[in-house]
């Protein structure tokens, strides 16, 4: 299975990248960065950095919009530190990006393959999916299915009351990639909350057995005391591998196919997630909406795949 990775790394987004190269069944064609958890400068050197850690420099690495559509733009580096990779800092690159900018590989690579051969796992803001979008219409029908964190329904939100990080991060975005009528997986706060990054978990992550392994678990100790802290739970959340772990083992996951929209105006509510659950809207569904995981079979799975590297 094709994917891009879209993503603004971010420790939790660096492991996904992990996870992909890991996995036989999918093949990462490129990675296309934003600005997010931290400037797209610095995800963009993250994300470079990763990938050399793993000995994958022939992946390419297109930086991508600087800013969100209309919104101001907003960090996490309360969560991820000021580089985005606090916890185990990474040395230098060894390269710089691919020339040529996120929104026109996004566009090339899905225009030059058949129509639903590439699956987007979006785990950052949506801005850049959402320029390639307006630039060519077309490639509403080139996407296979958009795999997204983002959003909440029953957990509400992480950033503010009402939104989840990514949604709040550029709701404009967020809600044109609902409009787009692209097919669409989402993984919201509901799935990824359940997910602790335990003591117990902790251990088995810096025991792999190879290189990566105490360095993710530098990454989530660091990323998840704040999370752990504010949720009073045993560890933190684990939010973006959740996408690639779907593409893999969509049988670990349930869920409901709902019309999805996002709120782009209200004062208090800028960047919620409008879940019809219910069905009460009338309209039509736009998303896969998941809410139930098997929390032990996406751990086995993880740890059985990182060992691999
Ligand atoms: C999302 O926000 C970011 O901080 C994480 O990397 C994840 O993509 C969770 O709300
Ligand atoms: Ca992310």
């Amino acid at each position: 299975m094709k994917i891009i990775i879209d993503t603004d790394p971010g420790q939790d987004d660096a492991i996904t990248f992990f996870l992909a190269l890991a996995s036989p069944e999918i093949e990462l064609l490129g990675i296309t960065t934003v600005a997010g958890n931290v400037t797209v400068s610095q995800t963009t050197e993250n994300a470079l950095k990763a990938l050399d850690l793993i000995g994958r420099t022939d992946i390419p690495v297109h930086r991508g919009a600087d800013r969100p559509l209309l919104a101001p733009g907003v960090t996490a580096t309360h969560v991820h530190g000021q580089t985005g990779f606090e916890g185990a800092e990474l040395p230098p690159p060894s390269r710089g990006a691919t020339p040529g900018h996120a929104v026109d590989f996004l566009i090339e690579t899905l225009m030059r393959h058949p129509p639903g051969d590439i699956t987007i796992c979006a785990i950052g803001p949506l801005t850049n999916l959402t320029l390639a979008l307006a630039k060519e219409p077309a490639l509403r029908t080139r996407i296979g299915r958009v795999v997204l964190m983002g959003g909440a329904f029953s957990e509400v939100g992480n950033i503010t009351c009402a939104a989840e990080f990514n949604f709040y991060v550029d709701p404009h975005a967020a809600a044109m990639v609902c409009e787009s009528g692209a097919p669409l997986t989402v993984i919201p706060l509901d799935v990824t909350h359940q997910l602790h990054t335990s003591a117990a978990r902790l251990a088995r992550f810096r025991t792999l057995g190879n290189r990566i392994g105490p360095i993710i678990a530098d990454w989530l100790v660091f990323e998840k005391r704040f999370e752990a802290n504010k949720y009073g739970t045993d560890g933190g959340p684990l939010h973006d591998p959740n996408t690639v772990m779907w593409l893999i083992r969509p049988d670990l996951y349930r869920g409901r196919e709902v019309n999805l929209r996002v709120e782009t105006q209200g004062a208090l509510t800028l960047g919620a997630s409008v879940v019809d659950w219910w069905g009460i809207s009338g309209l039509a569904p736009n998303a896969l909406f998941l809410r139930e995981v098997d929390v032990e079979g996406v751990y086995e799975t993880l740890f059985e795949r990182l060992a691999r590297l």
